[in-house]
């Protein structure tokens, strides 16, 4: 392990089938007052709202209610939280659905008190008020961002045309997370698949840099291995749960941050892709999903080693007689073969990109990356290419 670091998680993880029961058991540790915040209805479609309700009932709590938390959660509406938070003493923060519904759950909690929060803290990057953070709980129904498990909050200030994350130390991780597989098989092939996209861009944003030995990127390459079996036979079987869970629970490992420990990262694919959906609000790991292929094309003969080793460990492809490049790019091959297999979105039209947004896009995206730092002008090639 090449870097120093500290390791600390402190979410507590309930997975499987009977995990809703535990929130009995975590409410007791908090005060009367519950922000209850969920997105746009499915968890009233899928009957988890009730079961909420009833809990939080039985333990006697105050509920404060606010649904419709938009996919990629927008700062007026995590705005309108922080005001219910701060006027209303609340306890926990409790947040039942994806990524944006957590994510925005975050942004709230850390909120408190500051005029322009996404100036200060996501634009600005000062240090946050620990002692005005209100805890945050989460029950997960839609799998891909980790968010269950880390510090991310990833908010869209449809003002400014920014969409911008920050992880946030261990103080504003979940308290607590209840992972029930059973709640995904609702999902929509789509959004299962763009979930399944975010966990594996996930994975190879923490594995495409550095060319050190290291534990990390042995556990990744499982991971990786893992979600590509399981993806196809979750295309044929939504409700097959062993499936299901192994994907949760992949998603969850793959971003709560232990397998990026010891070793440099990219993050560029996600930085693109974040100022793709400040343009169009489209489904994340679709945006992801079209954006790696001409990314990684771009970019691979600065690490071709690690994209030889990809090739060869995550897709099995045979090197005998061929040169590196070769390997490399069979690997990347054998990516955009899986992509397109699945049926995930392969052009960023098709996610509302139009071509008078690209350059927009391009120059408004935090330059950055791992094995090479790609420019402004890059960045619209990328798109150029993605398109
Ligand atoms: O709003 P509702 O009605 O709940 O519908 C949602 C939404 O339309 C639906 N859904 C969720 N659970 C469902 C369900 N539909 C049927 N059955 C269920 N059980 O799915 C749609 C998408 O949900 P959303 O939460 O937006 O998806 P996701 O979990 O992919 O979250 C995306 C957001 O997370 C950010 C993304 O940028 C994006 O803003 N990310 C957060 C990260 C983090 N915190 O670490 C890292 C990621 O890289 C990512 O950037
Ligand atoms: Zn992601």
């Amino acid at each position: 392990m090449k870097y120093d670091f500290t390791y600390y998680n402190p979410t507590k993880i309930y997975f499987g089938k009977d995990s809703l029961n535990s929130l009995h058991d975590e409410l007791k540790h908090y005060g009367k007052n519950i922000m209850l915040v969920y997105g746009g209805g499915s968890i009233k479609k899928i009957g988890l709202y009730d079961e909420v309700i009833k809990i939080l009932k039985e333990e006697s709590k105050t509920i404060f209610e606010y649904g419709g938390i938009t996919p990629n959660p927008k700062y007026k509406e995590m705005l309108k939280g922080v005001k219910i938070l701060e006027e209303n003493n609340i306890d926990l923060i409790l947040a039942v659905g994806g990524g944006s519904v957590i994510d925005c759950a975050k942004g709230m909690s850390v909120s408190k008190g500051y005029k322009d929060p996404f100036k200060s803290l996501w634009l600005d990057f000062e240090p946050i008020n620990e002692n005005n953070i209100v805890p945050v709980g989460a029950i997960l129904t839609m799998v891909g961002t980790g968010s269950e498990f880390n510090g991310g909050s990833v908010i869209t200030d449809e003002d400014r045309k920014i969409k911008m994350g920050r992880v946030f130390p261990s103080s504003v991780y979940p308290k607590f997370s209840i992972l029930n597989p059973t709640y995904t098989y609702t999902l929509s092939e789509y959004q299962m698949l763009s979930g399944i996209f975010d966990t594996f861009s996930h994975l190879m944003e923490q594995y495409f840099s550095g060319d050190d030995d290291n534990t990390s990127d042995y556990l990744i390459e499982g991971l990786m291995r893992n979600l590509i079996v399981d993806t196809k036979k979750a295309i044929e079987n939504p409700k097959d749960y062993e499936v299901r869970s192994n994907i949760m629970w992949t998603a969850s490992l793959a971003l709560n941050t232990l397998v990026g420990l010891g070793k440099t990262q990219d993050w560029e694919v996600h930085n693109i892709e974040h100022q793709l959906g400040a343009y169009t609000d489209c489904a994340h790991g679709m945006g992801l999903a079209a954006i790696s292929i001409p990314y990684y094309k771009h970019i691979y003969k600065y690490g071709l080693d690690k994209f030889v080793r990809f090739a060869k460990n995550i897709w099995s492809i045979d090197d005998t007689n061929k040169t590196k490049d070769e390997v490399a790019l069979e690997g990347i091959d054998a990516l955009a073969n899986y992509i397109k297999e699945s049926k995930m979105v392969t052009h960023i039209k098709d996610l509302g990109a139009t071509s008078d947004m690209l350059k927009d896009i391009a120059y408004s995206t935090v330059e950055g990356g791992g094995y090479k730092k790609v420019t402004h002008e890059e960045i619209y090639e990328i798109l150029k290419e993605a398109f």
